[in-house]
C-alpha cells in the first residue's frame, strides 16, 4: 500500500467539517422522504401561507395546532429550516478550514441552491401547487442533495490522504459510462417526478404489463410519461449492471467496488419499490420510500462517478510525480 505523498493531516476543525457535513447530505436524503410523504398524503395545500403558517410565525406555531396534513406539511418546513440553517455552518466552516477553491464555491453555490428550493416550496403552495413549480421543487431538491454529498464526500480524510492499492487505470471508456449513468439518474428521476405532479401514477394500472399490454396504447399523456419512466427504469437498470460489473472485474478499480456495489443494490430495490407503487395503488409507505429510494440512487450513482474521477487524478498526479522522481534519479 503506497500513501500518497501531497495528503495532509485532518486538523480537529477540519474532522468537525466533515462529521457536520455527512449530518447534512444525510438530513437531507431525510428531509427529500418528508417532502415526498407531504405530496403522497395529498398535504401540499394543508398550509395555505407561507412564509408565516397559519398567519404566525412558522418557529412559534404551536404544538397543538398541528393536525392532520399539517403535521407533514409543517413539519417538512421546520426540517428543511434546519437543513438551511445546517447548509450555512457548512459553508462558513468550508471558508474557514479548506482551501480548495471548488469546494468552497461548491458550498456556495449549495448554499444557493436551499434558499431558491425554500423559495419554490412557498411558491409552490401559494400557486397551489402548479406542475412545473412542483417539478422544479423536486428535482432541484435531488441537486442539492447531489452537493451535499458531494461535500460531505470531500472533506474525508480519506478523499485528501488515500492508500492506493495501485493506480486507479485510466479507463477513460467507463469514465464516459459512469457519466452516462449519472445523467441517466436524472432524467430518470425527472421523469418520474413529471409522472407524480401530473397525477400520472393511476395511468397504467399493472405491472410488468402496461394496461394489459407490452407496450400500451398511448391514449394520454399519463399512459406515456409512465411508460416512459418504466423503459427509463430499464435502461438505467442495465447501465448500473453493466458499469457494476466492468468495476467489479477490474482489480485495479477496488477504491469504486463500494459505490458500485451500492448502485446495484439500490436500483434494484428501487425497481421493486416502483412495482410496488403500482401493485399498492399508490400506497403511501412505498409512494415515498420510491422517491427517497430515487435520491438514494442518484447518490450512490454520482458518488461512484465523483470517486473516478478524484482517484484517476488522484493516481495520475502519483505516476507524474513518481516519473519526475525516477527522471530525478537517472539524472
Ligand atoms: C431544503 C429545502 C427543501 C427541500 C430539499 C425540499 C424537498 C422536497 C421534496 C423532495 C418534495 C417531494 C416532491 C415530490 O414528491 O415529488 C417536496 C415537496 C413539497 N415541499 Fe419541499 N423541500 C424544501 C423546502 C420546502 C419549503 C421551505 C417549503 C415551504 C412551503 C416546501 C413545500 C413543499 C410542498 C408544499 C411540497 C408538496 C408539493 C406537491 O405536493 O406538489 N418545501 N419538498
Ligand atoms: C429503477 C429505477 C427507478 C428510479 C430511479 C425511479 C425514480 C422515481 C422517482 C425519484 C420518482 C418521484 C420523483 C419525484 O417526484 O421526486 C418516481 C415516481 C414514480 N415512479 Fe419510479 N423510479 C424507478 C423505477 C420505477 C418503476 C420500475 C416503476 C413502475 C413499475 C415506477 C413507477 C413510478 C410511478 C408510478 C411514479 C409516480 C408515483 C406517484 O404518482 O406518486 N418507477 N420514480
Amino acid at each position: 500500500m503506497t500513501q500518497f505523498p501531497t495528503g495532509t493531516p485532518s486538523t480537529t476543525a477540519q474532522r468537525w467539517l466533515h462529521r457536520i457535513a455527512i449530518v447534512l447530505a444525510v438530513g437531507t436524503v431525510l428531509l427529500i422522504a418528508k417532502g415526498g410523504l407531504v405530496h403522497s398524503a395529498g398535504a401540499g395545500l394543508s398550509v395555505p401561507d407561507w412564509p408565516t403558517t397559519y398567519g404566525e410565525n412558522m418557529f412559534t406555531f404551536p404544538v397543538e395546532k398541528w393536525t392532520g396534513g399539517i403535521v407533514y406539511e409543517h413539519g417538512h418546513r421546520l426540517l428543511a429550516s434546519g437543513i438551511g440553517m445546517l447548509m450555512i455552518v457548512v459553508a462558513v466552516m468550508v471558508w474557514m478550514v479548506d482551501r480548495r477553491r471548488w469546494l468552497r464555491w461548491l458550498s456556495i453555490a449549495a448554499l444557493g441552491a436551499v434558499i431558491v428550493q425554500g423559495v419554490l416550496g412557498g411558491i409552490t403552495v401559494l400557486m397551489q401547487l402548479p406542475t412545473a413549480v412542483s417539478v422544479s421543487h423536486a428535482m432541484l431538491a435531488q441537486s442539492f442533495m447531489i452537493a451535499t454529498m458531494l461535500i460531505a464526500a470531500a472533506t474525508a480524510r480519506g478523499w485528501k490522504q488515500t492508500k492506493l492499492p495501485a493506480p486507479v487505470s485510466a479507463d477513460r471508456g467507463l469514465q464516459k459510462l459512469l457519466l452516462a449513468t449519472v445523467v441517466f439518474t436524472f432524467v430518470q428521476i425527472l421523469l418520474g417526478a413529471i409522472t407524480r405532479h401530473t397525477y400520472s401514477g393511476p395511468a397504467i394500472i399493472d405491472f410488468p404489463l402496461n394496461n394489459g399490454k407490452v407496450i400500451p396504447d398511448f391514449v394520454n399523456f399519463g399512459v406515456a410519461i409512465q411508460f416512459a419512466h418504466r423503459v427509463g427504469a430499464m435502461i438505467l437498470s442495465v447501465l448500473i449492471f453493466v458499469q457494476g460489473i466492468r468495476i467489479l472485474r477490474n482489480r485495479e478499480l477496488a477504491v469504486l467496488r463500494t459505490p458500485a456495489l451500492l448502485a446495484m443494490i439500490m436500483v434494484t430495490v428501487q425497481f421493486l419499490l416502483g412495482a410496488t407503487v403500482i401493485w399498492t395503488r399508490e400506497a403511501i409507505v412505498p409512494n415515498t420510500l420510491h422517491v427517497m429510494g430515487g435520491a438514494m440512487t442518484f447518490a450512490v450513482v454520482f458518488l461512484t462517478y465523483a470517486r473516478s474521477v478524484h482517484f484517476y487524478r488522484f493516481s495520475a498526479s502519483r505516476e507524474s510525480a513518481e516519473h519526475i522522481q525516477f527522471q530525478g534519479i537517472k539524472a
